[in-house]
């Protein structure tokens, strides 16, 4: 069976262009420095966020927990929102790789405001405290529904953060998408943060890799923590060009994703029972509750498997759909009429409405 495909944006397959860049790319070692498809990724990804270097790393999460090692110290703390994938979907990897305690601070739709960060922030003469050492925010918000931060409350929060002495990290694992949805370049968020992590493999569709940004020295201290976590490759431009073509070819299509997950929503949103958010769909995300037709959302990701389309269930009743390259309009057209037909047999059959 031939399977829509929308439990994420990372199930993307690399496009015919994607595959000849990668196959003509020219390689070395990289681990030893000497690999120039990966060089000249890093380069461009520098340029696009403008900062002083960038680095080439096999995965959002390694990004992400490089940036933290070296922003913070064993026994300290970092403040990220309630809902955050480096909170919740990165194994413990802060505490478990750098002995980082993180402080979680739940937001409306995820998006965090001064006055929350304001009062999270510990007070460093109070022993009892791990002292605050590093601010984190998701650029889209993944698990808050692909919320896109506005500009000016990045501007805003970032003035506050640095003004009391504490660096600002981006989990900019869907950035670009966050860009294209607000209008406005990747580069005009990244320049409020001290390090940036931007995936590859989401929604700008290469197999795998994700780049870290920062200052030269952040890079420099960033290359040894790569490797004591094993994510140092060796000829890894096979890898670099598909990002690179990525970059080069798959931003501004990003928006037609947008459009089809809001197409998505708003078909969703007319089923009896069915919840969701329509403020929280402003990019390539849809999540939505499924307690109203008192069917759980791993019954029907089941019962949608068996119809040919496949979604994430979160918890009892959360369910998420994500667009992405290989999802056509038609696609959507066909999932909202399966959703349909399964929700109305479940409720019509075995399951009440609550
Ligand atoms: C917001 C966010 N950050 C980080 C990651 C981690 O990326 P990876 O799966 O490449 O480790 C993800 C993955 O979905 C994500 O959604």
């Amino acid at each position: 069976m031939e399977f829509i495909d929308l439990r994420s944006d990372t199930v993307t397959r690399p496009t015919p262009g994607m595959l000849q860049a990668m196959m003509s790319a020219e390689v070395g070692d990289d681990t030893l420095g000497d690999d120039p498809t990966v060089s000249c990724l890093e380069a461009y990804m520098a340029e696009l966020l403008g900062k002083e270097a960038a680095l080439f790393v096999p995965s959002g999460t390694m990004g992400n927990q490089i940036c933290l090692r070296i922003h913070a110290r064993s026994g300290e703390e970092v403040i990220a929102e309630a809902q955050s994938h480096i909170l919740n979907w990165e194994a413990g990897a802060a505490a478990g790789l750098s002995g980082i305690q993180i402080l979680p601070v739940a937001a409306q739709r995820g998006l965090l405001t001064v006055d929350q960060i304001q009062s999270a922030i510990r007070d460093r003469e109070n022993v009892h405290y791990a002292p605050t050492a590093l601010v984190c925010l998701e650029n889209t918000h993944n698990f808050a529904g692909g919320v896109v931060y506005p500009l000016d409350l990045v501007a805003h929060i970032a003035h506050f953060v640095h003004s009391q002495g504490i660096p600002f990290h981006m989990d900019g694992a869907r950035l670009f998408n966050a860009a294209v949805a607000a209008g406005v370049s990747a580069r005009d968020y990244s320049q409020y943060f001290e390090s940036v992590s931007v995936c590859l493999s989401k929604g700008l569709g290469a197999p795998m890799g994700s780049v870290i940004a920062g200052s030269r020295d952040f890079i420099r201290q960033g290359r040894r923590y790569r490797k004591m976590f094993g994510g140092s490759l060796r000829q890894a431009g096979f890898m670099a060009a598909a990002g690179l073509w990525a970059l080069q070819h798959q931003i501004e299509r990003l928006a037609e994703d947008h459009q089809r997950a809001y197409a998505l929503a708003l078909g969703l949103a007319e089923l009896p029972g069915i919840y969701l958010d329509l403020e929280t769909v402003q990019t390539n995300i849809v999540i939505f509750d499924t307690s109203g037709t008192g069917i759980p959302s791993a019954v029907l990701a089941e019962q949608l498997k068996a119809e040919g389309v496949l979604v994430s269930s979160f918890g009892p009743y959360r369910a998420r759909l994500v667009t992405h390259l290989h999802i056509t309009d038609q696609d959507v057209a066909t999932t909202l009429s399966r959703v349909r037909h399964v929700i109305t047999t479940l409720v019509g059959t075995t399951l009440p409405v609550r």
